[in-house]
Formats: structure tokens, C-alpha cells, sequence
């Protein structure tokens, strides 16, 4: 049972104290008292050093798009570690990743690979920026993009420190330069009104606005087509570019979730399931944008990129395979599954009576510990002030499920990976109703 004070995961954090401030090198592997350690991972399923097996059902927050070492990108990887791991050189690898990705993103003529979501969105913010020859980035007020000091303004603002919504104005996150939120512009999610006229207002000097269409921090808040129809018009009416961060969203269209919803972005960022596994970013966009800003023939790319890992043809192998794999019969499937586990986690909702409610689209899936939603960083700030019992019950339920076979996101994450069965899902089910009866009766 978790916690166990006597267990292995307790002894190794208590020894990774010592050398790790928070006992990690990523906070999100933390939840209280102490995080599982994982020792080994087979499709679905993820065994800790307790020898305690679950389902795993956040997939390294995505990226793991078949679960763990499908066998075929499992082989992938190890012929291309008995060929070369990282060079000098670029491989061939980079190419066929890239003619992957071009082929399945209508938006996406062009790509360049990073290591990381951040970097794939730092080089976006780059790439608008000396395209377009201008300063201010708009972005979503409590949307996560990674951590560069530009797409992380605003990410997590205290309620204390809000400006007017009207006013556009962000705050620097801890450590970022302080100058950083001077050429932000925040926007409210799904203002229509609100973010047309501050864009107007700020026109001739914006360079993109950046927008992931479905906000993982907002409780899987999706942007609303009227919203990314405005932010394509209004960007292309004022000159500047409009940068879809698809590090998450990938997964939710075919050809990402600009190709589900109809809308063409300038500039894409990726990340996670386009590296099979393995660390991975890209930033990707029209061959105009492009190789107006990357291309170094002739000495004239306008942004430097390097980077000694960017392309590392074992992360190229592994996104091959694993993008390969996920084909359209594969894509449909997976979000069956998705449909599945969140019809079902409504009807136990709705069964129990609980205060929850339950989002996401495709393969992702949420349930949150409060009705009513709201769309904006305040709207839900508002409901965890009028809730105050939300994350001891989320708390609660993360605990059950984690007794009951199956690792979640904390907050009440579920993203679905396609080693995932019916019977999977089922199970998350099932043991999400027992979770919410019993913290109805007082009894988790
Ligand atoms: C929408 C979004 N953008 C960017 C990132 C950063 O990606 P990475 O963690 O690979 O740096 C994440 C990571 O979760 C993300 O969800």
C-alpha cells in the first residue's frame, strides 16, 4: 500500500535528497510523501522496484505514444546504437523523420529538430520573431509551454498579482530575466473580444501569438474555434505569425490537432511522440518561414541554431519507427479507447453524484475534482478558491487508483498510449467509481 515508509521508493528518495534539491531533476515526478521509482516498463504496464505492477496511464506525460519498449522501437534503437548514437554528421534518419512529419502536417513544409518541447517552442518564438522582424509574443495566461523565459511568462501568476485583463500585462516566472514579461502580451483563453482588441492594439509590433489548442494547466481546456479563427485572421491581418504549440496536442489530429480543426498555423512546435521515446523537439513551419530564417547556404540564416544533440539519429530512429507505427487504423483506435474512457468516467461521475468533471479529446482524458469547469486561468483559479476540498479529493482518488493498478497524472491526468486494451480501460473505470464512492462516503 502507498505510502509505505518502509518501502524501496521511500528509502531511494530519502537517499535522493542528499544529492537532489526536491529529490528530482523534473518536478512533476514528485507527488507527496514520497514518488514510486519506476525499474522497469513492458507495453502497458510499468513494474517499480517494490515489484508492484500498474497500468501506466500517463505515459511519460505523452510522449510514450505505444507504451513502453514496443518491440519494433525497441529494435529500432538498438540497430542504431550498434551504428552511431550521436555525430557530427547528419544521417539519413533526420530525413525520413522529417518527410514523416512534413508529409502527415498540412501547415509543416519544413522542419529542424531540437531536444526538448522548450527548445522546439523557444526556436518557434525565434523563428517569428526574425521572420517578422518584431518583439511582443501573446500568449495564453496560464498555458504551459516549457520553460524559456518568453513562453513561460504567466504560466502559474498569483491571484495577488493579476492585472487587468484589458491591460495584457504578464509576470515573469521565478528566475526568468525580469525584463522577460516586458514583450509578452497575455491574452485570456476564449476571449474572442477581449484578445481581438488587445492584438489590434499591439499590432505593429507583434510578432506571433502562441497558442496550444488544448491547455493541459487549464484542466484540458480546448481552445474554442471561434477563438483560433479569430487568432488566424487577426494575425494575418496585422502582419504577424501565428505559432501552434502542438508538444501536447500532437497526438490529437492525424496531422496534429491544426489538421482536426481546420486551422493552418505559420509556425508549429513539437515535441514528445515525434521522438519515440526518446528526447525530442522540433519547430517546423512553411518552406517560405523556414528557410528564410534557417537556411545557413551561403552564411544567411537569420537564427543560429546548433545544438549538439539536435537530430541524434538514435532519437531520429526512434521517432521513425514510433511515427510509422502510429498510422491512421492505429490513430482511430487510440481514440476509441479515449472516447471509451471518458463516457465511462462521466457515467461514474454521474452515477456517484460526485462534484467532478470530466475532459480532454482523443487519447487524453481528465477528471477534475469540482463542476463547472471555466475556461480561463481566473475562471478556474476562482473554482479552486470556491472548492477548497479539490486537492485533497484529487489527492484522494490519485492514492486509489495508485492501490488499485494504475499510475494517472496527479491532477487527474489519464493520457492513453496504444498498448492500452478495452480491459485497460475498463479497469480505470471501474476503480475511478470505487475511488469517487468511497471519497463520497468519507472512506478513502
Ligand atoms: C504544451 C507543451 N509545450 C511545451 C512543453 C515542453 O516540452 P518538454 O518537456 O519536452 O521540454 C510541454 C511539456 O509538457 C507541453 O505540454
Amino acid at each position: 500500500m502507498f505510502p509505505d515508509r518502509g518501502s524501496n521508493s521511500s528509502k531511494l528518495f530519502d537517499r535522493a535528497l542528499n544529492v537532489m534539491p526536491g529529490g528530482n531533476s523534473r518536478h512533476t515526478v514528485y507527488f507527496p510523501p514520497y514518488p514510486i521509482y519506476a525499474a522497469r516498463g513492458e507495453g502497458a504496464w510499468v513494474t517499480d522496484v517494490d515489484g508492484v505492477k500498474r497500468l501506466d496511464f500517463i505515459n511519460n506525460y505523452s510522449s510514450l505514444i505505444h507504451g513502453h519498449c514496443h518491440p519494433e522501437v525497441t529494435a529500432a534503437i538498438a540497430r542504431q546504437a550498434g551504428l552511431l548514437t550521436a555525430i557530427s554528421l547528419p544521417t539519413e534518419a533526420e530525413i525520413e523523420l522529417a518527410e514523416i512529419i512534413c508529409a502527415r502536417m498540412p501547415s509543416v513544409d519544413q522542419i529542424r529538430f531540437a531536444n526538448s518541447g522548450t527548445e522546439g517552442v523557444m526556436m518557434a518564438i525565434k523563428t517569428a520573431r526574425a521572420y517578422t522582424g518584431r518583439r511582443i509574443i501573446a500568449k495564453i495566461e496560464g498555458a504551459y509551454h516549457g520553460s524559456d523565459d518568453t513562453a513561460a511568462v504567466s504560466t502559474y501568476p498569483h491571484p495577488g498579482r493579476f492585472s487587468p485583463p484589458e491591460s495584457g500585462i504578464g509576470i515573469p516566472e521565478p528566475g526568468s530575466a525580469p525584463g522577460s514579461a516586458a514583450d509578452v502580451l497575455v491574452l485570456q483563453m476564449n476571449d474572442v473580444e477581449g484578445t481581438r482588441s488587445l492584438l489590434r492594439a499591439h499590432g505593429t509590433e507583434l510578432a506571433a501569438v502562441l497558442v496550444d489548442p488544448l491547455v493541459k494547466n487549464l484542466a484540458y481546456q480546448p481552445a474554442s474555434i471561434e477563438f483560433l479563427t479569430m487568432l488566424r485572421e487577426e494575425t494575418k491581418a496585422l502582419g504577424a505569425l501565428l505559432i501552434f504549440d502542438e508538444v501536447y496536442s500532437l497526438r490529437l489530429g492525424f496531422g496534429g490537432a491544426q489538421e482536426l480543426l481546420g486551422i493552418k498555423a505559420d509556425i508549429t512546435a513539437m515535441g514528445k511522440i515525434i521522438g519515440g521515446g526518446l528526447p525530442v523537439g522540433a519547430v517546423g513551419g512553411s518552406a517560405e518561414i523556414m528557410s528564410a530564417v534557417y537556411d545557413q547556404r551561403e552564411g544567411k540564416a537569420r537564427v543560429s541554431h546548433g545544438g549538439t544533440y539536435n537530430a541524434n539519429p538514435l532519437t531520429m530512429a526512434a521517432g521513425v519507427a514510433a511515427m510509422r507505427l502510429f498510422d491512421r487504423p492505429a490513430f482511430e483506435r487510440l481514440n476509441r479507447l479515449g472516447d471509451r474512457l471518458r463516457d465511462g468516467l462521466t457515467a461514474v461521475v454521474e452515477a456517484t453524484g460526485a462534484d467532478a468533471m470530466v475532459r480532454g479529446a482523443a487519447s487524453i482524458a481528465g477528471l477534475f475534482h469540482a463542476r463547472g469547469g471555466g475556461q480561463t486561468y481566473r475562471e478556474l483559479a476562482k473554482v479552486r478558491m470556491d472548492n477548497p476540498d479539490m486537492s485533497r479529493k484529487a489527492e484522494l482518488f490519485f492514492h486509489h487508483m495508485l492501490n488499485n493498478g494504475v499510475l494517472m497524472g496527479g491532477p487527474g491526468f489519464f493520457i492513453l498510449s496504444t498498448a492500452h486494451t478495452e480491459a485497460d480501460v475498463d479497469h480505470v473505470i471501474e476503480q475511478a467509481g470505487r475511488a469517487l464512492e468511497l471519497i463520497k462516503a468519507g472512506k478513502a
